[in-house]
């Protein structure tokens, strides 16, 4: 599933120079008409994250576990259809061994360099059709720092392991097209030693134990997730069941049982909160809901992880529940075209925060755009374009993001900003959406040029003068 027009855009501007150059590419008559995909989509912070002449639909990821060697043993069964003749095509791998690959059945050539793998099919694969690839390898998966430090991927915990993938981190425990792009539907089987449970994203849709006494759990993702959002928890947990938004949702927590009595009020406020978002934000856009509560040293930072969030004990806190649930609308059903669009899920889902102290702390969200506004750290960067990866997660993608919603607020006045709420996360639901695409889509709700606003507060250098409200 993709909707990467702006990628696309820079793929057709290269085939175009290569045209010009007098390239024709591997010749062309008789069978050998494919080439091999790219190994990236020039994404302008991951210039190597995903691959193109292919498009994901599904991932069956087939996993166990085991907590007391670190080892992680993985079958990968990716369907996808060719977006060009192929004779090659790569996924983003890291760290782990491949055993062995096939592309329809039969043994496909494995090379790997850095963090790609390339396999070759032996027989090409036509433009438009499916084909089913699998991967199977094994290893201890690795933990990966990212440029500002934080910490991803696979990561030890005190009773087992947590998966986190933003922005590359799934490319430590599955091969895949690891660009937000390229959405897909999941099935997750994990197998886990007795005393362990595994949880991860969607619906649990079996849970068996093998005849040694291991446990086998399947979860399946039945909307398109990009692969940043899949996650995945091993260890100890004390879970519960229940359902929101008139029974049809159900609502599954895991909390470490170190912090389960720190956890219990908020735990039991998610049905609400559920209920408040989807007032404002519109029908929730999953068939599952929950969150995953570990120790702090086990997760450094909570993460929207698709339907079931993820958060260390001492940031599951009412404002960041709040932030982590809005972004199933802002983020996980709409997703960034490339990372520079990532304003667009942090903008949001702080922006819920403030409304969140509007409606139930009588704090106006005007008082939260002031001290937004004071915050020197806001002005570092223009939001919608950071300078680095390492300012993806920076204070003006959140705050300053935030004060770019609540300007166009200010602009179109309370009824036109609550249809654009909603209408937003309608208008992309389970696809992907540039910042273009955002201010053009403002603009048609409210009928009118904004682009003073565009100018001065997404894309202006410093700090624009106070608006007068
Ligand atoms: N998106 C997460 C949030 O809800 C933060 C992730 C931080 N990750 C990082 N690599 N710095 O705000
Ligand atoms: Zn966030």
């Amino acid at each position: 599933m993709n909707t990467r027009s702006r990628v696309r855009a820079g793929a057709v501007a290269v085939a175009f120079a290569l045209l010009a150059a007098g390239c024709t590419g591997s010749g062309s008559g008789g069978g050998v008409k494919g080439t091999p995909g790219a190994a990236g989509l020039r994404d302008p912070y991951f210039p190597k994250l995903g691959n193109s002449g292919y498009d994901v639909s599904h991932y069956a990821l087939t996993l166990s576990y085991d907590p007391a060697t670190g080892r992680l043993d993985g079958r990968a069964e990716i369907t996808a259809k060719a977006t060009q003749d192929l004779s090659a095509f790569n996924l983003d791998f890291v760290g782990l061994t491949v055993r062995g690959a096939t592309v329809d059945g039969r043994p496909a050539a494995v090379n790997r360099a850095g963090n790609e793998l390339t396999l070759r099919p032996r027989a090409e694969i036509e433009d438009g059709a499916e084909f089913r690839a699998t991967v199977t390898y094994d290893g201890v998966p690795q933990k990966i720092t990212d440029s500002d430090g934080s910490e991803e991927g696979w990561l030890k915990t005190a009773d087992g392991a947590l998966a986190l993938g933003e922005p590359t981190g799934s490319t430590a425990w599955f091969p895949g097209n690891h660009h937000p792009s390229d959405k897909a539907t999941y099935d997750i089987a994990v197998t886990v030693p007795a005393g362990v449970k595994a949880f991860s994203n969607g619906v649990l849709s079996s849970e068996k134990k093998t005849a040694d006494g291991r446990g086998t759990s399947v979860w399946h993702v039945a909307e398109p997730m990009a692969s940043y959002l899949a996650t995945l928890a091993i260890g100890r947990f004390d879970t519960t069941t229940t359902t929101a938004l008139g029974g049809k949702v159900p609502v599954v927590t895991a909390v470490d049982p170190v912090v389960a009595a720190g956890a219990a009020a908020l735990r039991a406020r998610i049905p609400e909160l559920l209920e408040w978002e989807t007032e404002n934000f519109g029908p929730y856009p999953f068939a599952a809901a929950g969150a995953i509560v570990e120790r702090d040293g086990d997760a450094g930072y909570a993460l929207e992880t698709q339907t079931r969030p993820v958060f260390p004990g001492s940031s599951f806190d009412t404002s960041t529940l709040v932030h982590e649930m809005a972004h199933q609308w802002y983020g996980d059903s709409v997703s960034p075209a490339t990372w520079k669009d990532m304003w667009l899920n942090e903008s949001f889902a702080t922006y819920a925060e403030w409304l969140y102290a509007e409606d139930f702390e009588h704090t106006p969200a005007q008082k939260s755009f002031e001290k937004a506004f004071a915050n020197d750290a806001a002005w570092a960067f223009p939001p919608a374009e950071p300078p680095k990866a390492e300012d993806l997660f920076g204070t003006p993608v959140y705050q300053r993001g935030a004060m770019v919603l609540h300007r166009i607020r200010q602009e179109v006045g309370d009824d036109t900003f609550y249809e654009i709420l909603a209408g937003w996360p309608a208008e992309h639901r389970h696809g992907n959406a540039t910042t273009k695409d955002f201010t053009e889509y403002v603009e048609s709700v409210a009928g009118r040029d904004l682009s003073g606003l565009w100018d001065v507060w997404l894309y202006g250098d410093g700090k624009p003068a106070r608006p007068t409200a």
